[in-house]
């Protein structure tokens, strides 16, 4: 048996049965992870360590090797929260899954970044329906070394906050598009061309070659309120990526005061995640070869 989390309850919704945990901080109970739990990691790990170089964008695959990310064992977040701290004041903290909207985004304002403390099963290797701590540690901690890209995490978690108490759930739903089209599934255009910097594609195999190889989906230079009005899919690949040119330009982009944005949205329709626009910057239009009908809802 591997090391489990801890459900609190099984919440049913109109979505279905949705887990939900404890909300609080917990200590990464490293000593009792298994020789399974250990040998998911080294799976993973190596899988991805093989397929990233000229995939993923060289910050990310620096910052690897300067956290000492290996595959023999799951790495210790406290050990990865040293080299952070010094590095852009960032803290790992352990938690058991998925976070209320309103605690992910004060870790966040508090350069706290929340890590499920529990790996996966080998029987789910390709694919999860929810973070663990894979896709969390080797996806999303790299990018928290580097400093602008620190920043704008920093300042996410503090619109967010805002967006809740002054804006609702609209504003969120925007605030949400914008996190799912960079910090999960973003491009990046660099010198030797497009790489990756999402976590929900770096810590994928299938999305890792399909985001950057497959003719299928769109690639479009990244507009803040594209982005925000875009819905996403969370069952498939995506439909379209989004790309940038820097992290200095998605954190400039998102310094603007938000509070005018929100309204003026509002007004607008959603986008369906797979349509192409008249003034978007079109990198690469998808062929949506392979896509079901409708699928572009
Ligand atoms: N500038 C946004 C605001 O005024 C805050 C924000 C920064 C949101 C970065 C997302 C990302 O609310
Ligand atoms: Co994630």
């Amino acid at each position: 048996m591997n090391a489990q989390p801890r459900r609190v309850e099984n919440i049913a919704t109109d979505r279905g049965v949705i887990p939900q945990y404890a909300t609080g901080v917990v200590e990464q109970p490293w000593s009792s992870y298994t020789r399974e739990d250990h040998a998911v990691w080294a799976t993973l790990f190596e899988r991805q360590r093989a397929l990233l170089p000229g995939r993923a964008c060289p910050a990310f695959l620096e910052a690897q090797r300067m956290l000492g990310f290996a595959a023999d064992a799951i790495p210790r977040f406290d050990t990865l929260s040293r080299g952070l701290r010094r590095a852009t004041g960032w803290t790992l903290v352990g938690v058991e899954g998925l976070l209320p909207e309103a605690v992910f985004f004060e870790h966040l304002a508090s350069r706290r970044f929340p890590v499920t403390w529990w790996i996966r099963r080998a029987d789910q290797l390709d694919y999860i329906a929810e973070p663990d701590l894979f896709h969390d540690l080797f996806g999303h901690v790299p990018l928290l070394m580097n400093p602008v890209f620190a920043d704008y995490m920093q300042a996410y978690g503090r619109g967010g906050l805002r967006a809740q108490r002054q804006f609702g759930a609209e504003a969120l739903l925007n605030l949400t598009r914008l996190y799912w089209y960079t910090v999960e599934f973003g491009l990046i255009r660099e010198a030797q061309g497009l790489r990756i910097y999402g976590a929900g594609i770096v810590s994928s195999k299938g999305e890792s070659v399909y985001a950057l190889d497959s003719p299928a989906p769109n690639r479009i230079g990244f507009d803040l309120e594209r982005v925000m009005r875009t819905r996403y899919r969370i069952d498939s690949y995506q439909k379209t990526y989004f790309v940038i040119n820097g992290f200095d330009e998605l954190f400039a982009a998102t310094q603007q005061d938000f509070a005018p944005i929100y309204p003026r949205l509002a007004g607008t329709e959603s986008i369906p995640a797979g349509a192409v626009l008249e003034c978007d910057r079109v990198l690469h239009r998808g062929t949506r070869e392979g896509w079901p009908e409708g699928a572009d809802a």
